[in-house]
């Protein structure tokens, strides 16, 4: 099977394609033809190899943690899937694997796929959506009617945080760029702000929850922003640490971080709430597995609005998803998106 992946750590250009034997599942397990693989942060850093010290790999190694795909055969004791299910599936950045066209692991990571949508922007829910989730529900544990400001709200999970914060009920204000604003508040979101904007520090707001998905909030502003007894939820390490050594032990505020673990229940939530039409995958560009580079260099650049994704079959074959007549499209317009029935290649032998 063909797989993008690193053989080094280095720049962008070390991800090539790779021929791989198809992965056996194991009991527990399940093997996806995968139709699309979503790109993360997470998969640009461990090919940069900046997660060396904390995650060894073995090398070759094929990133990819989220994608969707059709189950081609189900481990010994697999319950809850069947083969030709179109499912979405979340690996921990450590197993990887999902930049191929053939991916396994254990069911308990697998969902059945949104009706509502393609399988190629489906592909884009998993991490985002756990990880917004995850750090709403579990680790800010918000409630209906609370003020949350969602800061880096046009990427992957700031596009699910705001979101699924609607869902829950909350008024959210989101923080971005001004040319991502308009699709923000197609999103729901009830007030937008412009991080560029020169008056833009001076904001005063006492947000319930602040969470940030860009980890460059100072402490002044995290101060000014977040209401005594507010919560700030962080997922990027380093921030945390920064955040947690002042804010702990000064204010009455509560930093936390979100290390999202994936979780079927989660995934299925998820699903349910795309099915609603409650959470939209907003997909920035679409490239194929060939040119994964590219899609890293986008990544890289820090201002994508949505999701990246590798479409992994190739046109014609059973698990691509049609015409690719898409490619290089941008869809930012994810509140007025039409949604086509899912795709659902027909299953095959590996
Ligand atoms: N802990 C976990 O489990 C976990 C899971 C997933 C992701 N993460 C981390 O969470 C972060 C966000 O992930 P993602 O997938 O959402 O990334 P992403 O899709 O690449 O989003 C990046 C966003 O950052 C915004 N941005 C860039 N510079 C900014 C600035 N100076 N001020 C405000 N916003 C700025 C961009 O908005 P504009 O284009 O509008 O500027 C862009 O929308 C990453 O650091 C990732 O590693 C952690």
């Amino acid at each position: 099977m063909r797989a993008a992946g690193f053989r080094r750590y280095g720049g962008p250009d070390e991800l090539v394609l790779l021929e791989h034997p198809p992965p056996i599942p194991a009991a527990g397990e399940v093997l996806i033809r995968v139709s699309a693989a979503g790109v993360n942060p997470a998969d640009t850093h461990l090919r940069a190899g900046h997660l060396r010290r904390f995650l060894r790999l073995r090398l070759p190694f094929v990133p990819g943690c989220d994608g969707s795909g059709t189950v081609v055969t189900l481990g010994q004791g697999v319950k809850g899937l069947t083969v030709g299910d179109a499912v979405i599936a979340m690996a921990s950045p450590r197993q990887g694997g999902m930049y191929a066209e053939f991916a396994v692991l254990p069911a308990d990571q697998c969902a059945l796929a949104p009706v509502v949508g393609t399988l190629e922007s489906a592909a884009g829910l998993p991490v985002a959506g756990v990880t917004a989730l995850q750090a709403l529900r579990d680790r800010a544990r918000v409630s209906r009617g609370q003020a949350v400001l969602v800061y880096g709200a046009s990427g992957g999970v700031g596009t699910m945080a705001v979101q699924i914060a609607v869902a829950l009920g909350c008024e959210v204000t989101a923080v971005a760029s001004g040319p991502n604003l308009p699709m923000l508040s197609g999103l729901g979101a009830r007030e937008v702000l412009d991080y560029t904007d020169p008056a833009f520090p001076d904001h005063e707001g006492r947000y319930d929850v602040v969470l940030d998905a860009v980890g460059r909030l100072g402490a002044p502003l995290v101060d000014r922003f977040t209401a005594p007894g507010g919560v700030l939820v962080t997922m990027n390490p380093p921030s945390m640490l920064r955040h947690a050594s002042w804010l702990l032990p000064w204010t009455s505020r509560r930093a936390v971080t979100v290390i999202a673990r994936p979780r079927r229940r989660d995934l299925d939530e998820l699903v349910r709430l795309a099915d609603a039409g409650k959470l939209h995958v907003v997909v920035d560009r679409v490239y194929p597995l060939s040119e994964a580079a590219d899609a890293h260099r986008r990544s890289e650049d820090g201002h994508v609005a949505g999701k990246l994704v590798l479409v992994t079959g190739s046109p014609g074959s059973p698990g691509s998803l049609g015409s690719l007549g898409s490619l290089g499209s941008l869809d930012r317009s994810a509140a007025g998106a039409a949604h086509a029935p899912v795709a659902r290649p027909s299953a095959g032998g590996a």
